[in-house]
């Protein structure tokens, strides 16, 4: 059990640990406004993919009880309006939309009659994608252990952990889930420009959890397997296209085609609410360009010449290729993704169906 939660539902209120300031400052955050929720994912007050899929989804409850309307269809076109504002707060991450999605169609029942009953429908599946996110990344973990062997060397770029989720994290969540069942673990910890969740997060919840790690900045992980034994690299991911290939932070590309030239496998944890289906490829996922700020100052400290032109994408795509494994938690997806993925998917809606 951690000592932080990243999202916490709290009576009549969302808490939100505010990521960009850790690990310096330990602040929560109280929201009883959805606008305000969009702007916190928007700000990466609260970051990774499932964890911002989870908040967009309690941020839904918050628009049920902002009208203080006994008209069931004024509450409805405020959740409407709060669907539209939640999906424009980040554009690459799937299960911000998958969310959003999974509670607007719960709530379109043509027999809910009354608001009350609206806001419980709504509050009720908000609380079971949160608690599903802890369940899928627990299994996730477990999937994977058969992968790692007893003495474990690995490299894991972003922050995938507990911060990123509702709890325990997916690639980090793997990680943690090794080092519970006693493996040998040590991690190579991208430090991953320009926001740093690597050297700042993902260290953080491994110096709690007690396990071995050191930050390497992103640009060391060649020199580090050219002379080193690395088992395996871990990464999370944003959106994986029905072909296999898969948006993650920046940097994750470069990664994978370093894993490839030194023959280290290079997996991908993914829950299923990740996978998008309707997407064929990596080129049609819409990568978030962020500000030009985030990579000309380093913490208010301008350290590039004046009115330098730069690019900021938030993301990259990492080609099908690339990727020996995506481990959901219905299984591990191996090539040809086209039909592993497919049937990862339909597992998790056939166990869904029959909860
Ligand atoms: O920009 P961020 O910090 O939201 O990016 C996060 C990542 O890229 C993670 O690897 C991904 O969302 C998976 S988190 C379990």
């Amino acid at each position: 059990m951690n000592s932080y939660r990243s999202i916490e539902w709290k009576k009549d209120r969302l808490v939100l640990l505010d990521q960009r300031r850790l690990p310096a400052e330990i602040i929560y955050i109280e929201l009883r406004r959805y606008e305000d929720v969009a702007e916190a994912i928007k700000s990466m007050v609260v970051r990774g993919a499932p964890a911002i899929g989870a908040t967009a989804a309690y941020g839904l409850v918050l628009a049920t009880h902002q009208m203080d309307s006994e008209d069931i269809s004024i509450v409805r076109s405020e959740l409407e309006k709060a669907a539209d504002l939640l999906r424009s707060s980040r554009p690459t991450a799937v299960n911000l939309f998958w969310a959003i999605d999974r509670v607007m169609r719960k709530s379109a029942d043509p027999l809910i009659k009354s608001v009350d009953s609206l806001q419980e429908v709504v509050f009720n599946e908000a609380t079971a994608i949160a608690l599903e996110d802890v369940e899928t990344n627990r299994q996730i973990g477990l999937n994977a252990l058969d992968l790692i062997p007893e003495k474990v060397i690995f490299i894991h770029h972003c922050n995938t952990g507990a911060l990123a989720t509702v709890d325990h994290g997916t690639a980090l969540g793997i990680i943690r889930t090794a080092y519970e069942h006693r493996r040998d673990v040590f991690v190579y910890v991208d430090e991953t420009r320009p926001r740093l969740q690597g050297a700042r997060l993902t260290s953080w919840e491994l110096k709690q959890l007690g396990i071995k790690h050191k930050v390497i900045v992103d640009g060391a992980s060649g020199f580090i397997m050219a002379n080193e034994k690395v088992d395996l690299v871990t990464v999370g991911c944003d959106r994986v296209a029905k072909n296999g290939d898969t948006a993650n932070k920046i940097g994750t590309y470069n990664l994978a085609i370093v894993a490839r030239a030194h023959e280290v496998p290079f997996y991908v944890a993914a829950p299923t609410s990740t996978i998008d289906l309707s997407i064929f490829s990596g080129n049609l996922i819409k990568i978030e360009e962020r500000s030009s700020q985030e990579i000309t100052h380093i913490q208010g400290q301008q350290i590039t010449p004046d009115n330098i032109e730069v690019t900021n994408p938030a993301f990259d795509i990492t080609p099908a290729e690339y990727i020996t494994g995506i481990i959901t938690e219905m299984g591990i997806a191996y090539p040809p993704y086209e039909e592993s993925l497919n049937k990862m998917v339909d597992l998790a809606e056939k166990k869904r169906i029959n909860k």
